[in-house]
């Protein structure tokens, strides 16, 4: 697959994923949204991806928004279209079954903020930012926004970005739970692979069953989310990776999984 709005690297079991519009600040437009789709689709499917990190080109910006311009031109039901696409593509990502880390390397707002959520975690450049300003345009959060930032700070300091429209920077951001971490940008790369390797060193099939177990637990009751997990721990424990994982501990060497 040949894309023209992002840039797509496979190192060592790693898919770089780089929003490719520096000069509209990798705003997502239609284009985008559709790459974006096809990347998800990738990484989860291509056995050769194990994790991906996703960043933006350019010093300045991960993605600074859907593009305005498309969102200029729409009407009720294609704004819903849109919306419900854009929710799809970043669901997709987000349920992939693979690691996915977002190296947040400057201005994330609106549909970048809501990009980098969707991600299971997010390293911020001491220069990024963070926003959900679609208030100031007129419009709303449509692609996740008002989800999952309160699934991720809590409703009260949701509500207050998504009404004020007010920009964070990264240390705000990593003391109210948005990013995971904060280092400085020429670090960001090579600190978030750091992280995505140290994961992928794990047993790959109890790395999806935990994301899986926390993405759908969060969304049960406590009893039927102790279930789920009481299932996975089951389900694992007929792996030949725990056995590898179990037995490796036991004779004081490293673990060589398999994800089988
Ligand atoms: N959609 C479309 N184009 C965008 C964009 C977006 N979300 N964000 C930035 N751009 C474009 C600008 O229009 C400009 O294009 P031009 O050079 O053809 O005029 C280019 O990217 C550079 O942006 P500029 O505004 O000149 O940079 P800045 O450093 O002065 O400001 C921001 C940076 C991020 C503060 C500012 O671009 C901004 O507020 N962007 C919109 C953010 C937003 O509301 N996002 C949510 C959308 S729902």
């Amino acid at each position: 697959m040949t894309y023209q709005t992002l840039l797509l690297e496979i190192r060592d079991a790693i898919a770089f994923v780089t929003v490719n519009r520096p000069d509209k600040l990798n705003a997502l437009n239609d284009q985008v949204m559709l790459e974006l789709g096809k990347a998800a689709e990738s990484i989860a499917s291509e056995p050769e991806i194990r994790g991906a990190i996703l960043t933006g080109a350019g010093p300045k910006s991960f993605v600074a928004g859907a593009d305005i311009g498309d969102l200029a031109r729409q009407g009720p039901f294609d704004g819903k279209a849109r919306a419900q696409r854009g929710q799809r593509v970043l669901r997709r990502l987000e349920t992939c079954g693979k690691p996915v880390i977002a190296a947040v390397n400057g201005f994330a707002l609106g549909g970048g903020c809501e990009l980098a959520m969707a991600c299971h975690i997010r390293i911020a450049s001491e220069n990024a930012k963070f926003g959900q300003p679609e208030v100031k345009l007129g419009i709303a959060p449509g692609y996740g926004g008002t989800q999952r930032l309160p699934r991720l700070v809590g409703k009260g300091v949701a509500l207050q970005l998504i009404l004020t429209g007010e920009m964070i920077d990264a240390q705000e951001a990593y003391r109210i739970g948005l990013v995971n971490k904060v280092v400085p940008a020429a670090d960001l790369l090579a600190e978030s692979e750091k992280m995505m390797r140290g994961i992928l060193a794990m047993g790959p099939l109890a790395v999806r069953l935990a994301m899986e177990a926390v993405d759908q637990g969060l969304e049960m009751t406590l009893d039927q989310g102790l279930l789920l997990e009481a299932n996975h721990f089951g389900l694992l424990a007929a792996t030949q990776d725990t056995k590898e994982g179990l037995t490796a501990f036991l004779e004081k060497r490293s673990a060589k999984f398999q994800g089988r």
